[in-house]
């Protein structure tokens, strides 16, 4: 089993990861002693998938649970599903010594979360990420939230867990194009941070594709390590965290444009080759590097180029209501070479312009 701490003081955290960890849950949690009782918060197809191999840890183990399910998708992301939820809580008579259990992808983990933020002020909650995306990226680091129809993730709160469990094994189940999503933020890591990290993508994507359980686990090991490293420096995302949104500014936007038929992980894609392309006219990043990340995103499935459909026009203006434009001014994450980035409000109109016009 690998441990992996994120180092946030008195809300500091382990994340477990290990091949077929979910048998070993309810012993751990145990151990733990979290909470005298805990409710798991699952989709209405992850409950069928895990929901009874979850039970039967926890039960072995002498833990009290229930299971309470929303049906699955983005499109339960809002209010109403915390409001229907807090509801059950109560109905159970759940209070401040017990504890929710997110068992899902990101969207659970996002409504468990914030559920747990404010039911009774308060309770306690793990995380069990079972899609790519989660157990790389969503399950660590606190942020939670729903959707308003104004915009995505527009409420939640910064609530961290008290453990996260990561069973890689759960992933065999997972679509294809729910594991592509979850290698956009994989090769993310890559380029923001860490050099080796992306070669051994480069390296092993035949065996990441063909999901080679120990590389998995390799994988989304690294990915921890370096989300647990950024967030523990910069939890509130004042500084040093924004450099996770490589990729994501013009993501956002072209995603954004598709009324969200694009996948995120499609669409960070084409934002990651967005921005390497940016940076390579601002002039501090090396056309061979830049072509180096656009062939990993390729060989991995990913688009490199942002789809004729959607005009220059009509991705500024998506740009322009962005969380990352900040007084009129977006944000972008550029690299300067494979493993390093700049954070910069400083790029023209003239280059966005070009770039989205060869696009
Ligand atoms: N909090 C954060 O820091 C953060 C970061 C990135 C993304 N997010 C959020 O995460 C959400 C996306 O997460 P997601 O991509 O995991 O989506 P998701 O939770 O909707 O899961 C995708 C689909 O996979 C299914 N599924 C889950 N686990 C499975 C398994 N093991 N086998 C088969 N099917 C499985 C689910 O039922 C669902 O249909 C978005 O709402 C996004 O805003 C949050
Ligand atoms: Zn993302």
């Amino acid at each position: 089993m690998r441990t992996i701490r994120v180092g946030l003081g008195e809300r500091a955290y382990d994340i477990l990861i290990e091949n077929g960890l979910l048998a070993a849950i309810g012993a751990d949690l145990k151990q733990r002693a979290i909470a005298k009782r805990y409710v798991v918060v699952a989709d209405s197809q992850v409950v069928e998938l895990l929901g009874g191999r979850l039970m039967e840890s926890l039960t072995a183990a002498g833990v009290a649970a229930e299971i309470i399910t929303f049906p699955w998708g983005e499109a339960s992301k809002h209010l109403a599903t915390v409001a229907e939820l807090a509801s059950k809580l109560a109905q159970l008579g759940l209070d401040r010594k017990d504890a929710l259990i997110a068992l899902g992808g990101g969207v659970t983990g996002d409504i468990t979360g914030f559920l747990a933020a404010i039911y009774m002020r308060g309770i306690p909650f793990v995380q069990i990420p079972t899609t790519l995306l989660a157990q790389v990226d969503s399950s660590v680091g606190g942020k939670t939230g729903v959707d308003i129809p104004e915009g995505k993730n527009l409420v939640g709160a910064f609530y961290q867990p008290r453990c996260v469990y990561i069973d890689s094994s759960v992933l065999m189940t997972l679509p294809s194009a729910e594991l592509l999503n979850g290698l956009a933020e994989v090769i993310k890591y890559g380029v923001i941070y860490d050099a080796e990290f992306f070669r051994y993508l480069a390296r092993q994507r035949q065996a990441i594709l063909n999901r080679d359980l120990a590389v998995l686990e390799e994988v989304i090991a690294r990915c921890c390590e370096i989300k647990a490293e950024v967030v523990a420096a910069d939890e509130r995302e004042a500084d040093l965290r924004r450099i996770l949104n490589f990729g994501h500014t013009l993501g956002h936007a072209v995603e954004a444009a598709s009324s969200y038929a694009l996948a995120h992980g499609l669409a960070v894609g084409l934002g990651m080759a967005a921005a390497c392309r940016l940076a390579v006219g601002k002039g501090i990043f090396s056309q061979a590097q830049a072509e180096e990340v656009c062939r990993l995103l390729a060989d991995y499935g990913l688009p490199t180029k942002i789809p004729a459909e959607f005009s220059p026009q009509q991705i500024k203006a998506f740009l322009k209501t962005d969380k990352k434009t900040v007084g009129g001014r977006p944000f972008f994450v550029l690299p300067t070479e494979i493993g390093k980035v700049v954070i910069t409000d400083t790029v023209s109109e003239e280059l966005l312009d070009e770039i989205l016009g060869a696009g």
